[in-house]
């Protein structure tokens, strides 16, 4: 069975090609949005995904040496993400399964995250801290569905290591060479010792808008320097999400942990997930740096496994979902 799978949830158009074993995957081409400054222009990254839809997707079938009649289904990430960004992935998937006569396979991009994670580590039934620009979940399967036991009540962590360096003049670019601009800034501190700043866990969930704007105003105020602010704030936000994940292994009894997302990609972050895990007897698993991020493959893969429990959906009926939540999503191949 070959798949295409289609991304554009955010800033990357992306489309992968995969099968079933042994070599899964057989193509990744990915077009990637970068804001000449500030954060994602939903319309413009629409736009820029316009320009090279055609071009990505033709180029995935030229590597994976294949034409579409060669595909058995065609899988789009629906949601959840930018309304302008989903919808020409959408758009794309839904002229090509009409056109060719192929299924259409709709993929929950939270989910993709997920099974990304799992097939490439390994992971069978892990506790998963899903970690992005736009999302921070702590999340397991149990009865059918990823369950979340833990998110963030305002922003997520990517979003917040993203706003903090910008407003404090470090990025764009965000990441250089895989090391975030926070982690790297953090690293400079002489003194690496914990300010005053806001640590915020409610429960099972995390806060970073108190922690963000305390932070800014700290730095403006000239009273701290500013990778001794970094180093503190990269602490607290990294110990914020120890705490929920140790708390979410406690509660469901997974013995390993995986990471997956953006922020995954983080070596710090990782050290300290570790250092949680030997504590208590469990493995940690990292979705490498390169499925980290946003891509087609995890949509294809996704909907591979989707589309051999009989999931598809009529092109006419496969709308975009903004908000689709990770726990309103069947995972009947979830069983470990
Ligand atoms: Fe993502």
């Amino acid at each position: 069975m070959i798949i295409l799978g289609i991304e554009s949830t955010a800033h990357t158009f992306g489309a992968g090609i995969v099968k079933d074993e042994p070599e899964y995957i057989l193509a990744d081409v990915r077009a990637k949005y970068v804001p000449e400054k500030g954060g994602i222009h939903p319309r413009e990254a629409s736009l820029y995904f316009m320009r090279e839809a055609p071009r990505v997707v033709t180029e995935a079938m030229q590597i994976a040496g294949l034409s579409i009649n060669d595909v058995d289904g065609i899988a789009v990430a629906l949601g959840p993400g930018m309304g302008p960004c989903l919808r020409v992935g959408a758009t794309v998937a839904r002229a090509l399964s009409v056109y060719f006569n192929k299924p259409l396979i709709p993929v929950n991009h939270a989910v993709a995250h997920i099974e990304i994670g799992k097939l490439i580590t390994g992971a069978k039934d892990p506790l998963i801290v899903y970690l992005s620009g736009g999302n921070t979940i702590i999340a397991a399967f149990v009865a059918g569905r990823y369950r979340i036991f833990g998110e963030t009540l305002d922003m997520p962590l990517g979003n917040f290591m993203d706003t903090f360096v910008r407003e404090v003049g470090l990025a764009p670019p965000y990441v250089v060479k895989g090391v975030h601009q926070l982690d790297r800034c953090a690293e400079e501190s002489k003194e690496k010792k914990i300010l005053n700043l806001p640590y915020v866990v409610k429960g099972q969930d995390v806060s970073f808008s108190g922690l963000l704007t305390a932070a800014l105003r700290l730095v403006r105020s000239g009273k701290a320097k500013l990778e001794d602010v970094c180093y503190t704030v990269r602490e607290i936000a990294y110990s914020a999400i120890i705490e929920v994940s140790e708390r979410g292994l406690a509660h469901t009894g997974k013995k390993e942990v995986l990471l997956v997302g953006g922020v995954a990609a983080s070596g710090v972050l990782r050290s300290k997930f570790e250092a949680m895990a030997a504590s208590r007897g469990i493995d940690v698993k990292v979705v490498p740096p390169k499925y980290a991020g946003d891509n087609g493959v995890m949509i294809a893969w996704t909907g591979l496994l989707a589309f051999k429990h009989g999931i598809t959906v009529e092109p006419e009926r496969a709308y975009v979902r903004q908000r689709w939540k990770l726990d309103q999503v069947d995972v009947p191949w979830g069983d470990p």
